[in-house]
């Protein structure tokens, strides 16, 4: 009696192929697809019904897809994550999707082929892949991020009110010049902590200059550049915030770079508590994301949708805290 490996021999492709052939998940190369089909029926190749159902019963794995494996962010999130699937029996699998929505659906592909019991995913931007899980009945809990049209478990933190306290304070601190440097415009948290920043100055009476306002990418790089790019105006922005941790990190390079002091030139606030914001001189004001209960959150509510997959779906927002330390200090020069 021909196997699945006959068949993938006779069809020259990969035994997985033909078991997602058999298994009728929908993200087989459609030529592929023909040509196992074909093997099947020149082969009379009988699935394996008790092996196929056994597929059908899902594994004890989760895969955590986060967007920036680089980011420290991520660590604590993902050791809450795995607190919580430790102890309901299940094991995780860390993808990392780069910000990129291609990459981001290949790591969706093998969650799906290879039958894990859940995923908690920070989306690269769109819903797309969120919803391939949801039409595929993969209990999902996005994480970090919003994504507009996917109605599904959703953790997050107060973005706009944390990065609106993080602009007042520098208001209050008197910096009256104040630029933003935040992440992509197809990103939630980009948006948001943007919108905080305005909402500052809007209450303060400030003008929302266009001018003081960059998108980068969530990475030093960008906030280097970004920094340098802000330094050209005149006259120069008095203070700046950055919207997460990698970006302040980079902007905090371009001003050491240039000679700029912080905070009598430059005051400084970041998004994303670090662990040297105490270490450095002058010491780093941060707004603080409560990154462990992020993933603990994310995967209880993920067990909650494994036990309950009919539940309506819940969004959970976490409280950010500004700590105010030496960078954005109120101006003595
Ligand atoms: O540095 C990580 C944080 O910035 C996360 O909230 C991520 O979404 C990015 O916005």
């Amino acid at each position: 009696m021909a196997t699945i490996y006959d068949v993938a021999r006779h069809a020259e492709v990969s035994p997985a192929t033909v078991s997602r052939v058999v298994n009728g998940h929908a993200n087989v190369d459609p030529v592929l697809a023909a040509r196992v089909r074909d093997a099947m029926r020149e082969l009379d190749y009988r699935p394996n019904a008790v092996a196929r159902n056994l597929r059908r019963s899902r594994t004890s794995l989760w895969a955590v897809v986060i967007s920036d494996i680089g980011n420290p962010f991520f660590t604590s999130l993902v050791r809450g994550v795995e607190d919580v699937a430790q102890r309901a029996g299940y094991s995780v699998v860390l993808c990392n999707s780069d910000e990129d929505a291609a990459k981001e659906g290949q790591y969706v592909s093998a969650a799906l082929s290879e039958q894990m019991a859940g995923v908690i995913i920070s989306p690269s931007g769109r819903a797309t892949h969120v919803n391939r899980l949801a039409d595929a009945r993969v209990p999902v809990v996005v994480i970090d991020r919003q994504v507009r049209g996917a109605a599904v478990d959703t953790v997050l933190v107060d973005n706009e009110h944390g990065a609106e306290l993080a602009t007042a304070h520098l208001i209050d601190s008197g910096f009256c010049r104040i630029a933003c440097i935040t992440g992509p415009r197809r990103i939630s948290t980009a948006m948001q902590r943007l919108r905080g920043y305005q909402r500052a100055l809007k209450r303060a009476g400030l003008p929302a200059d266009e001018t003081l306002v960059r998108f980068a990418d969530f990475r030093s790089d960008g906030g280097y550049h970004a920094m340098a790019s802000l330094l050209e105006l005149s006259p120069r922005p008095d203070a700046v915030f950055g919207a997460n941790n990698l970006m302040t990190v980079g902007l905090l390079e371009r001003l050491v770079d240039e000679r700029v002091d912080v905070p009598v030139q430059m005051g400084v606030v970041g998004f994303d508590d670090v662990p040297w914001a105490n270490l450095v001189r002058p010491s780093l004001s941060t707004v603080a994301q409560p990154t462990y209960e992020l993933g603990r959150t994310a995967a209880e509510l993920l067990v909650e949708r494994i036990t309950a997959p009919a539940r309506r779906p819940s969004t959970v927002t976490l409280h950010t805290k500004l700590h105010v330390r030496e960078s954005s200090g109120r101006r003595t020069g």
